[in-house]
């Protein structure tokens, strides 16, 4: 394929990490960015970086003209709107072949069905970007572990976490404004990677059926009063009058409609991970084979004494979410590829090249939002949920959480035991 122009809308945390990843990667260029505020200084790194002769655009509409696709790097209060906006733009006659979106797809299933609808109106193909399921660690297991998975059966037990100490920007922690807390904004990493890990080989991404979800919803360090404090000084967000979960766990079960067989996928993700930083780990076991990850092992670390501790420039070059600049330290050498943007990157353009949506399409990323929301409706009601039931189904396509309206501490303070 000759030289994919991409465009981004949103400069802030992801867009420049997704921008470390394309130096990685041949064939696609950066060139535009539009957004509210970091549009010149992303465009400027790009230029500097070889990603690609980037220009900052006023507009959304201008961007499409100037692109083969756009991806949707904005907070998740504004898809909507943006996405709205990129419609307008390929009505009007912009040239895209395809448009990208983050997790999540919506903070509501009603939000991600409207981001489907949009896409239909659209005729354009679709990525949703998941960056787990395109990690290299995952692709390679999967590999290695082909001939076990045929002749011994698929994985039966998937488990996933992602942890950090909590998000950079206050509309993450503002759970109105973010669609919940972290749950919502790093469990639907998680579910994912268990959905696409107990698949069975060669099967598509949506090929296991979920049954039922069963989840837990806790508030364990930041509704503490000096940590309450501390997020309102900082984030401008109060957590005494607006809770948001920082730790959610749960389990869904998925049904193999070939053979029936149930197997399961365990959650977990956390704002209250006071280590290093971003970790991710995930498990899973098959019958006779497992395998087993976990991102803070790394294969570099470095040691920085009190005395040299003044020199640290910034300690997040080195790891997502660092929270220590001295001591020994964990270092990754190339994070964006480690968590699997290059490849999602990469995954996105080839397929919109060829007139396909990408492994993971807008209709995958409605699914998942549908099953992180069925997790905050399970924590709610402190029962199993069951999907196959209709009547559930249909109590999904309007839900809004306790803790989405901004009703946390009904469910967060002095919650049952
Ligand atoms: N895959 C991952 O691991 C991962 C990690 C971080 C964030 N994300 C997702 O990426 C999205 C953005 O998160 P972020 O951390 O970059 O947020 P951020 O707040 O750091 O940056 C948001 C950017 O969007 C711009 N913006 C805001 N409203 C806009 C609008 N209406 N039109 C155009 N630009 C607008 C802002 O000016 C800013 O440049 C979120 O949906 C988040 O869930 C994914």
């Amino acid at each position: 394929m000759g030289t994919f122009k991409l465009g981004y809308i949103g400069a802030g945390f992801i867009a420049k990490f997704q921008m470390k990843a394309l130096q990685s990667v041949r064939g696609i260029d950066l060139v535009g960015v539009t957004a509210l505020k970091g549009a010149e200084e992303l465009a400027a790194s790009a230029r500097s970086n070889g990603v690609g002769d980037c220009k900052v655009y006023p507009s959304i509409l201008e961007l499409c003209n100037h692109c083969d696709a756009v991806a949707v790097f904005a907070p998740n209060f504004a898809r909507i709107e943006i996405v709205e906006q990129i419609l307008e733009a390929v009505k009007a006659g912009a040239p895209l072949k395809g448009v990208i979106c983050e997790k999540p797809l919506g903070r509501t299933v009603a939000e991600a069905k409207r981001l489907v609808e949009l896409g239909k109106a659209m005729k354009l193909p679709t990525a949703y970007f998941e960056n787990q399921i395109h990690m290299k660690a995952i692709t390679a297991q999967l590999a290695q572990l082909a001939p076990q998975q045929r002749s011994m059966g698929p994985f039966m037990l998937a488990r996933a976490a992602e942890e950090h100490a909590g998000p950079h920007e206050g509309w993450f922690w503002d759970p109105t404004k973010q669609g919940g807390g972290v749950l919502c904004d790093m469990a639907c990493h998680c579910i994912a990677a268990c959905w696409y890990v107990l698949t069975p080989l060669g099967k598509p991404v949506d090929f296991l059926q979920p049954v039922s979800v069963t989840a837990d919803t806790a508030l364990l360090k930041w509704g503490q009063p000096q940590w309450r404090k501390r997020l309102l000084d900082k984030m401008g967000v109060d957590y005494g009058k607006v809770p948001a979960e920082d730790f959610a766990t749960g389990l869904v079960t998925f049904r193999n409609p070939e053979n029936g067989q149930l197997v399961r996928g365990q959650f977990t993700s956390s704002w209250m991970y006071d280590k290093q930083g971003l970790r991710l780990s995930m498990d899973a076991l098959g019958p006779g084979y497992a395998f087993e990850l976990n991102s803070l092992q790394t294969p570099l670390q470095i040691f920085i004494g009190d005395e040299a501790a003044d020199a640290v420039a910034d300690a997040e070059t080195a790891l997502e979410k660092s929270t220590a600049s001295r001591g020994l330290l964990a270092i990754e050498p190339n994070e964006a590829d480690l968590y699997g943007y290059t490849d999602e990157h990469i995954d996105a353009c080839r397929a919109f090249a060829a007139g396909k949506d990408a492994k993971l399409n807008w209709a995958y990323g409605l699914e998942v939002t549908k099953l992180c929301q069925a997790a905050y409706m399970a924590a709610e009601r402190g029962k199993t949920l069951d999907l196959t039931c209709p009547q559930v189904q249909k109590d999904l396509d309007g839900y809004v959480s306790l803790i989405a309206q901004g009703r946390g501490g009904e469910i967060l303070f002095g919650k049952r035991l």
